[in-house]
């Protein structure tokens, strides 16, 4: 059997990879490809454990009250979580033929975890090697978005903010996706203009998914 297609997509908070991710399952659906949608964290025991640290449900008692966990440790909870998110959904899925989209994966710990670590460059090599044993994507899409468009796209939401929502953050998360490609030079990485409005960018996405299958969109 022939292996599915492994694709991520990528982007700040608000940059639309939730929405993107399931347009374009359901775009392969319709041609009668098989795709799975899966996200990151994921629904796996650490991934529920880290979306509780994310929303504020699970601290760390510290001297001077509770905080949320240093960015090291957040760097090692996601990184296990993505192992066990391999061995338990995404390589299955893969063998079995069917395509999987996974909407944020290691590009993101670098982002996040070296940007909330100081943004130093001894920060994303360790990031990088402690998430050098999660396989490579056939396709990476990031979705590059003003972060003015995000923040107002993330206000629309229900809840609070979570952990990384913060304004300032994001704009230096969104220079830090500009140059991404610098640390992954063996994947194979396309910017996607998400200022765009929804069609636009599923159609921007489509077009890349039809080269990576050599079809025609
Ligand atoms: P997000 O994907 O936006 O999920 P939801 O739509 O449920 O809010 O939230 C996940 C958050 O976790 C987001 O702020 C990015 C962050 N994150 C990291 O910091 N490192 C990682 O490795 C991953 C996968 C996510």
């Amino acid at each position: 059997m022939i292996e599915g297609h492994f694709i991520v997509v990528e982007g700040i908070d608000g940059s639309g990879t939730t929405t993107q991710c399931a347009i374009l399952a359901e775009r392969l659906r319709a041609r009668g490809l098989p795709a799975h949608t899966t996200r990151e964290p994921s629904d796996g025991p650490v991934g529920v454990l880290i979306r509780q640290i994310l929303t504020g449900r699970v601290v760390t008692p510290s001297q001077h009250g509770v905080r949320p966990p240093t960015w090291a440790t957040m760097a090692a909870l996601f990184a296990a979580d993505r192992l066990d998110h391999l061995e338990a959904e995404i390589n299955p899925n893969l063998t079995d033929g069917v395509t999987v989209i996974c909407d944020r994966y290691d590009h993101s710990s670098v982002a996040y975890q070296t940007v909330s670590g100081g943004g130093g460059d001894d920060v994303s090599s360790w990031v990088l090697q402690l998430n050098s044993h999660a396989r490579r994507p056939d396709l990476t899409l990031v979705l590059d978005v003003d972060p003015r468009v995000a923040a107002s796209r993330r206000g629309m939401r229900s809840g609070g903010p979570e952990l990384y929502e913060v304004s300032e953050m994001q704009v230096e998360l969104a220079k830090f996706y500009a140059k991404i490609d610098e640390l992954f030079p063996n994947d194979t990485i396309v910017h996607i203009d998400a200022n765009l409005d929804v069609d636009g960018v599923a159609e921007a996405i489509w077009a890349e998914v039809m080269k990576l299958r050599g079809e025609s969109a």
